[in-house]
């Protein structure tokens, strides 16, 4: 779907929302990183590069050599470089296909690569949304190693309300702005008239542990009064009442958080078999090895 339908769809609907990923711009992107390592209270990204340190042997220890690295939501491609140089000690010259919608950063960040690896890699960067990189990789013959480094939490539940809550409480801060780019972008690019002190943002944890569901962070903004918002870009006015939300993801929530056995769950669904897992030091994110069952039906794989 065009961004601008996605968009318009998104605030016609009710309630309203703003898809996750239109805050990823190239605005967002570098608020991204600043959230990631400027924010102290962002345990998700350390903790996944303290898995990566201690266990990318094993990791990688289920690879076919010679593979190619695909990238899904690759950002600034920092985790994925301990991919990128693990694999070069094992093989001459990587193919190294990142995907993400922020393409301006994306082709950055490939730009980047390029240089610091030289001939030793061939990055091939796919700007888009998953599901069109997801298509790209139906399109590349050889072994594949796919990254995706994304949501999946593992940790007790009251652990988990600790931290979402230690996140809220800094919401004014770093993230803030990253969650907020998405109404700036729609000033930005489609000449809306948002004021943000017209808005609280409010964050909260959505909490399901039945077998087939997940937990789940709230982003969205109130408005704190009636008021109208002009979209020039989109064609649209938005009469927003008093207390009326956006909420800033599609769906259910964003960074969904998984119990063991939902995360076997989503297994089972995907026909997949849980080969292996890694928890960092204190247990706050797991990463798993899916592989598929083999008795799955050719069209179900
Ligand atoms: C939370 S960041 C993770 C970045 C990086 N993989 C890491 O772990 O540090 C999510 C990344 O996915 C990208 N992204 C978000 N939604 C996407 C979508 N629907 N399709 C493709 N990329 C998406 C964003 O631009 C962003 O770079």
């Amino acid at each position: 779907m065009e961004i601008t339908d996605a968009v318009r769809q998104g605030l016609t609907s009710s309630p309203r929302y703003l898809p996750l990923w239109f805050r990823y711009d190239k605005t967002g992107s570098i608020l991204n990183d600043k959230c990631l390592t400027d924010n102290k209270y962002y345990y998700f990204h350390k903790s996944e590069l303290d898995i990566i340190q201690r266990y990318i042997d094993d990791m990688v220890c289920h690879v076919k050599f010679p593979c190619s690295l695909v990238d899904l939501g690759s950002g600034n491609s920092v985790k994925t470089r301990r991919f990128i140089d693990f694999l070069l000690k094992y093989q001459d010259k990587l193919k190294y296909i990142p995907v993400d919608i922020s393409e301006d950063f994306l082709l950055e960040t490939s730009n980047a690569l390029s240089e610091i690896y030289t001939n030793r890699l061939t990055v091939q960067p796919v700007a888009g949304d998953y599901s069109i990189g997801i298509e790209e990789i139906g399109k590349l013959s050889g072994n594949k190693l796919i990254c995706w480094f994304g949501g999946l939490q593992n940790e007790p539940r009251t652990q988990q309300t600790s931290r979402i809550l230690s996140l809220s409480r800094n919401m004014s801060g770093i993230c803030a702005n990253l969650y907020l780019n998405a109404l700036h972008r729609l000033n930005r690019d489609f000449q809306g008239n948002f004021k943000i002190d017209n808005f609280k943002l409010e964050v909260s944890f959505s909490r399901d542990l039945s077998v087939k569901g997940s937990s789940a962070v709230i982003i969205r903004v109130r408005s704190t009064c009636k008021h109208e918002v002009r979209i020039p870009g989109l064609n649209l006015t938005l009469l927003l009442e008093e207390g009326e939300y956006i909420d800033l993801f599609e769906g259910e929530g964003v960074s969904h958080k998984y119990t063991l056995d939902q995360i076997r769950g989503l297994a089972e669904e995907g026909h997949l078999h849980i080969e292996n897992m890694w928890t960092d030091g204190g247990n706050h994110v797991a990463y798993v090895i899916f592989s598929k069952l083999s008795n799955a039906k050719p069209a179900d794989t």
